[in-house]
């Protein structure tokens, strides 16, 4: 009997620690799963998060561009920015369906018409008051014809105002900077009686234009 409740305690003094020991690491290993799982949850997390961040960027950035198309396009931008058949469109309610410019006008190579008739028999220095008056600005004329936007895609144009081969050779600052200074681009904006003009402001494109360079200017597909 004595011996037996000895031997007994004996196991269990044996025992005991064993088992102890045995809880305790898989105790640590337990707790070390769920620190991994807490650590790799959180990575998981903060991809999620620079994902989605990234996602609202590009979502920003495609916000801003279709803002600048949306002026790009307009009649009050685009009747300047024609191919090269060199002629000048007109269009709004003022002058009936898009059209050629009425008159057999032609901005000939040089995009001032000096090859037939210069711009600047009509057009002056700034908008005429009469109704149906000519509109002006300094140094009236169209665009290049590399710098074409006349009904053409927002891909198109967006990759167009991209290339300093076909935009001046400006970086895409250089293009902000552009529509806030520029006459001619802030004719678009006060084009004179009957005329509607072009969306938001000269201020609010620039600010397009760079919010959708700094989200690394992406294009429509
Ligand atoms: C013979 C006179 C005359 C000449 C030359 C002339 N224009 Fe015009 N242009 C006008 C008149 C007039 C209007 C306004 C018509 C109206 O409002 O109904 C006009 C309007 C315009 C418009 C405004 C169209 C719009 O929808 O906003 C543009 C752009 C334009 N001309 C470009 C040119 C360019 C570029 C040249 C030179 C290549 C040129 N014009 C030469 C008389 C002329
Ligand atoms: C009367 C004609 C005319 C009108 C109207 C006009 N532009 Fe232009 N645009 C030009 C000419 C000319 C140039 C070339 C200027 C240069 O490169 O220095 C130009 C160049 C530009 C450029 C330089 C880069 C590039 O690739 O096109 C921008 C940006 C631009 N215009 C924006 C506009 C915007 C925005 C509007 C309307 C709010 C507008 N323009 C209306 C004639 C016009």
């Amino acid at each position: 009997m004595q011996i037996k409740s000895f031997m007994l305690r004996a196991a269990v003094l044996i025992l005991l620690p064993g088992f102890y020991a045995f809880a305790q690491t898989a105790d640590s290993l337990e707790r070390t799963d769920s620190l991994e799982l807490k650590d790799s949850l959180e990575r998981k997390d903060s991809l999620e998060r620079t994902n989605s961040l990234e996602a609202v960027n590009s979502q920003n950035a495609t916000q801003a561009w279709n803002k600048v198309y949306e002026v790009f396009s307009h009649p009050r931008c685009a009747n300047c920015h024609v191919p090269k058949d060199n002629l000048p469109r007109w269009s709004g309610p003022h002058y009936g369906k898009t059209s050629v410019h009425g008159m057999n006008i032609s901005g000939g190579q040089s995009r001032i018409g000096v090859e037939t008739i210069m711009c600047s028999t009509c057009h002056a220095q700034s908008n005429s008051d009469e109704p149906h008056g000519p509109p002006g600005a300094p140094v009236w004329m169209l665009a290049p014809v590399e710098m074409f936007w006349w009904q053409q895609s927002s891909k198109q144009i967006c990759e167009q105002i991209k290339d300093p081969a076909r935009n001046g050779g400006r970086t895409l600052e250089d293009v902000a900077h552009h529509i806030e200074e520029d006459e001619l681009v802030h004719w678009g904006w006060s084009p004179g009686k009957g005329r509607e003009p072009a969306p938001y402001s000269a201020q609010e494109t620039a600010d397009f234009v760079m919010l959708w360079a700094s989200a690394g200017a992406p294009c429509p597909e």
